[in-house]
């Protein structure tokens, strides 16, 4: 019944600090489809205000998340940033509608999505660029080449992917280093877990979306509403399944930085004092063997 020990920092690219514990922003956007400016623009900034308050210095966004409002959002409420803060943000995709995605990872696009992101989060170079997803219409070699540019260029400080597979990753390393890999992984979702053992192994920090399972377009954490071994586990420990999911990503692995979004304090109050949950080996057991949530 030991409890497992828990690093709460992790180096991403070696040299970026960063909580273990972050906030993943796309949910302050319009609504549905995470389209267009977030509807409470002030409680959008007190959020992001609380969570730099309670220790996050990880924050997640992207270009298409709005698009473009998300960052703003981001840089009315923190600008000028605290010294540790690392905002990841992505490019390759472009939004045009709630519920339309477009991927576009030609030299162009990128270039210019990257030129925009650095204007609306007032910056002048970006802690950590990801491409969003590899488009399937340009060579994947272009994308990660015109990153690698940026990145010699000072726009860049270090190059994530996201929506990869491993061939994608070794590619891409053939090209530039990675710094970190976002893709969906959580509790229930363990399908790329061989991406994460991957990057593990790499010391890539791997940034799992969607840690409490939620749908992309549609509001609610599947792992917050559970029955079960995630729910007798939390009443062990007096916390709520989706706190333990979290911390079982927590335990997972060392490069594993979380990103859970919320659009409510209480709600990001409760999934950062996941943080402090120490699981023990018998409850992590029992959670890699669960086979439901
Ligand atoms: N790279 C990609 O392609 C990609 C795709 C999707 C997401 N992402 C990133 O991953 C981040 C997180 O993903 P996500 O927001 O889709 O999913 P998530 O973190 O799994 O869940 C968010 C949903 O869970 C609810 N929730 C959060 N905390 C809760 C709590 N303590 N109790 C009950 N419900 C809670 C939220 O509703 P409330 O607002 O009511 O709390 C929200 O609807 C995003 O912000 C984004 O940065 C990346």
């Amino acid at each position: 019944m030991n409890s497992t020990s828990l690093p709460t920092m992790f180096f991403i690219g070696n040299d970026l600090n960063v909580n273990r514990l972050g906030y993943g922003a796309m949910r302050l956007t319009g609504q549905p489809g995470n389209f267009g400016r977030y509807a409470d623009w002030e409680a959008g900034k007190q959020l992001l205000r609380r969570a730099i308050e309670l220790g996050v210095n990880f924050i997640d966004t992207a270009e298409s998340y709005g698009p473009g409002d998300n960052e703003e959002l981001i840089a009315s409420a923190l600008y000028p940033y605290p010294d540790d803060l690392v905002i990841a943000t992505k490019g390759g995709v472009l939004k045009t509608a709630p519920d339309s995605i477009r991927a576009d990872g030609s030299s162009k696009s990128l270039r210019r999505s990257c030129e925009a992101s650095l204007q609306r989060l007032k910056i002048d170079q970006i802690d950590l660029y990801q491409l969003h997803r590899p488009d399937p219409n340009v060579s994947f070699a272009e994308s990660i080449e015109t990153l690698a540019e940026l990145q010699r260029e000072g726009k860049i400080r270090h190059i994530g992917l996201s929506n990869v597979t491993i061939s994608q990753i070794e590619a891409a390393r053939q090209i530039a280093k990675i710094a970190s890999v976002q893709n969906r992984l959580n509790l229930a979702e363990r399908a790329g877990e061989e991406v994460l053992d991957f990057c593990t192994q790499h010391n890539i920090a791997f940034i799992p979306y969607a840690p409490l399972g939620a749908h992309p377009l549609k509001r609610g954490a599947p792992l917050a509403n559970t029955e079960g071994t995630l729910t007798e586990i939390a009443a062990h420990h007096d916390m709520k399944p989706n706190q333990i999911a979290l911390s079982w990503m927590l335990h997972r692995a060392s490069n594993i930085i979380v990103i859970p979004g919320t659009t409510t304090i209480s709600h990001l109050e409760e999934n950062i004092a996941a943080a402090s949950i120490a699981l023990t080996a018998d409850d992590i057991k029992l959670l890699n063997e669960a086979q439901a949530f």
